[in-house]
């Protein structure tokens, strides 16, 4: 699907859509077409339940005058509250909708409205960043599918005076589109074609807009004892990998000290000898959205080219049952010497990350770290798919991070971590046993086995679990892969990690 800006002027072909706030209230573009119409606006809407509420559309077929196929109203709703999140909705919405009805091509008009927190341009660019958001489509296998099964719309152009600052506001936006795309292909591909070899291959694509990207092999990884994570893939044929991920925006700042994320990358979590049963089993192809995310949001900080030194790591692993598998009551020396018991081999995300997170707090002391995994099956249970849950030995990055998620629509839930908690990983055996006495608290217990591998760092931990895929349409997320953590983390960089330019 094409977007693209343009000036107003009459359309001759397809759909023109235009707003209408609460109680009916005509903007001034669909007043200047109600009145051209005849009246038909206003007309259709009586006819009608639309109110101009958010969420509410309505097609009006076009009169044979006009030279169009039809006319959709969009809802605005209040407009003091038609800011960037909500307008990021409209446009998913139209995209979702015009599909629907098999439109092919489209025009909304962007009016300066009174009221609203946002400019015309700015209000132009955050419609197609939604719009371009919904448009996001895995269908590279589909070899049979159907010209009418497949999405009709082919443009979708955005009226609006200065076009030039429509563009200028859109071009970051659009970057962070692209790289959520890589996120939700890299997370949507199946197990048999990204793997650790195959994920680490395509973190390469980084270079071209200035990324830094180490890969380490187990040749590597072994000598430099990431044994936990090397636990993790023994008993798979695929090999593991770490990837690094360097972007140095800020080279001149006084602090250098990065920021630093890093991802559970499980390309296929069977559970190991621990194994899942089968159904829903395939879900664990998205088990490495930690990391896809971590490779998103490297790409969208350096093709926006921010101001701040930024570092990924992404510990790349399959979990697999096989005659080489770890086997429950296995004993570990990770990376930072402590011994892990591995209870249970399913509970392979900690082990990976207990390795990672060692590595970069001890190679690049960051400013702060942030991890992200799909930890737990619990989180689900606690907190839903509406929520990712976060965990963190510090109040300020657990408010800043929340903030961002609000400012987003990816929120965050705040769970604890305490002394009580850590108790109860104590191993009879090893220093520490990868999961609890009991089921009690699976996530708290997920968060507290990653804080015994961080020292003094401000760090958080979003569990992802319950948010990575989504199972139903949203706005401006079709179902599949969210690539969650990507607009939250650029966000939380943007906010208090650049340097002033
Ligand atoms: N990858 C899973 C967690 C998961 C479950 C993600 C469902 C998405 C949806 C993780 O590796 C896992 O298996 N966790 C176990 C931990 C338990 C053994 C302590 C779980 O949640 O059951
Ligand atoms: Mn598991
Ligand atoms: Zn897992």
């Amino acid at each position: 699907m094409k977007i693209a800006f343009s000036k107003p002027e009459q359309t001759n072909s397809g759909s023109l859509v235009v707003g209408v706030s609460e109680e009916r209230k005509l903007t001034p573009s669909a007043a200047a077409l109600d009145k051209k119409s005849g009246g038909i606006l206003t007309r259709a809407m009586g006819a009608s339940r639309f109110k101009g509420k958010k969420d509410d559309l309505l097609d009006i077929i076009a009169p044979k005058g006009l030279s169009l196929a039809r006319i959709v109203l969009v809802g605005l709703g209040k407009l003091e509250k038609l800011d960037a999140l909500r307008l990021q909705a409209i446009g998913g919405q139209l995209v979702a909708h015009l599909n629907r009805v098999g439109e092919t091509v489209a025009t909304m008009q962007i009016d300066t409205l009174p009221g609203a927190p946002l400019q015309a341009p700015d209000m132009a660019a955050h419609v197609a960043y939604g719009a371009k958001l919904r448009s996001y489509r895995f269908d590279k296998y589909r070899t049979r599918e159907k010209e009418e099964a497949k999405p009709s719309l082919r443009s979708f152009n955005v009226m609006v005076t200065d076009v030039a600052a429509a563009r200028k506001a859109s071009a970051p936006l659009d970057r962070t589109a692209d790289a959520i795309f890589f996120t939700r292909d890299l997370i949507s591909e199946p197990p048999n074609v990204i793997y650790p070899e195959t994920l680490a291959e395509r973190c390469k694509r980084l270079t071209a807009v200035g990324v830094k990207v180490e890969i380490m092999d187990e040749k590597q990884l072994t000598k430099l004892g990431f044994n936990a994570l090397l636990g993790v893939a023994q008993g798979s044929v695929r090999p593991p990998r770490v990837v690094v991920m360097q972007w140095n925006g800020a080279a001149k700042a006084k602090d250098k000290r990065p920021i630093a994320f890093c991802g559970k990358g499980v390309t296929f979590d069977t559970g190991g000898i621990s194994i899942k049963p089968a159904g829903g089993m395939e879900d664990m192809k998205w088990d490495m959205a930690g990391a896809g995310t971590v490779v998103g949001l490297m790409e969208t900080l350096a093709a926006r080219r921010a101001r701040v030194n930024a570092v990924g790591v992404v510990g790349l692993v399959e979990n697999m049952p096989s005659g080489n598998a770890q086997r429950p009551s296995d004993i570990v020396k990770s990376l930072s010497g402590k011994t892990i018991e591995v209870l249970n081999t399913d509970a392979e995300g900690r082990l990976v990350l207990a390795d990672v997170l060692w590595y970069t707090q001890e190679r690049f002391k960051p400013k702060a770290m942030v991890d992200l995994a799909t930890l737990t099956g619990a989180v689900i249970v606690a907190l839903g798919h509406e929520y990712a849950g976060i965990m963190s030995n510090n109040d300020d990055l657990v408010k800043h991070l929340t903030a961002a998620g609000d400012a987003v629509g990816e929120r965050l839930w705040r769970l604890p971590l305490g002394e009580s908690f850590d108790r109860d990983i104590d191993s009879d055996a090893a220093d520490v046993k990868n999961i609890g006495s009991n089921r009690a608290a699976g996530s708290i217990i997920g968060g507290q086995f990653l804080a015994r591998f961080v020292n003094d760092v401000p760090w958080a931990h979003l569990d992802i679990a319950g948010v990575a895929w989504s199972k139903k349409d949203q706005p401006t997320v079709p179902k599949g892969a969210t690539a969650f953590g990507v607009r939250l983390l650029d966000r939380l960089v943007a906010e208090h990690y650049e340097e002033p330019g």
